[in-house]
């Protein structure tokens, strides 16, 4: 659906400055019936009414029409809840602590939508020292590329930009990360929980029980 501006939001943002529909039409010089209309959803206003609406409302024009400013309560305390703007056009990526009206090259952006990371998509962590080595397995073609990987942890976010004919690999200092986001430019957000006890296990078990077993295994089997 195309937004335009919508009736709750102009009901809403009316409301919150304490104008009845009669100051607010006085002001634009339509009727209260007009503005009545428009907030039941009978009508749009005309574009050129757009900036003396906004002004009125003392929000932006973009912010007006995306209805998004009413809800600007600072709850993002939380680096978890994170939201990350893709441009379509030019593969701009924007980070938000929450959520935001954003344009880039014309187009509102969206939000991008975390997907669990599928059999197209793998993701291969290891832990070496206090880092997280990170591989995506994924072509790095110029038509189909991871484009960012970030780790997000409670107060903090690493976000490294990856290119077409690069690695899809990167390096993240560990520090209480607990979710790996990665964007690819066809197929979209990805996410990926860091498990406890796997991710974060220190690799080169070369003197573990384990990896002794594992030997004898392949030296009965291959004698
Ligand atoms: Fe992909």
């Amino acid at each position: 659906m195309n937004q335009y501006v919508t009736g709750a939001a102009i009901r809403e943002l009316r409301e919150k400055n304490k104008m009845t529909q009669l100051q607010f039409a006085e002001k634009l010089g339509v009727s209260d019936k007009t503005v009545s209309k428009w907030e039941t959803g009978k009508g749009y206003p005309d574009i050129t009414l757009l900036e003396p609406i906004a002004e009125a409302f003392r929000v932006s024009v973009t912010e007006l029409i995306s209805g998004n400013t009413i809800h600007n309560e600072n709850v993002s305390a939380n680096m978890m809840r994170s939201k990350f703007y893709v441009c379509p056009v030019c593969g701009n990526a924007i980070h938000s602590m929450g959520e935001a009206v954003i344009h880039c090259h014309g187009v509102a952006l969206l939000p991008a939508e975390a997907e669990p990371t599928d059999e197209h998509h793998m993701i291969f962590i290891e832990r070496v020292e206090d880092e997280y080595h990170v591989r995506i397995d994924h072509e790095m073609t110029k038509e189909h590329y991871i484009s960012f990987v970030a780790a997000m942890s409670f107060d903090e976010m690493q976000m490294i930009k990856l290119y077409p004919e690069g690695n899809a690999e990167v390096r993240f200092k560990i520090r209480g990360v607990k979710k790996i986001f990665f964007f690819c430019n066809r197929d979209g957000l990805f996410s990926y929980d860091i498990v406890k006890g796997i991710d974060d296990r220190e690799s080169g078990y070369d003197d573990a029980e384990e990896r002794k077993e594992l030997e004898k295994t392949a030296a009965k089997l291959f004698r």
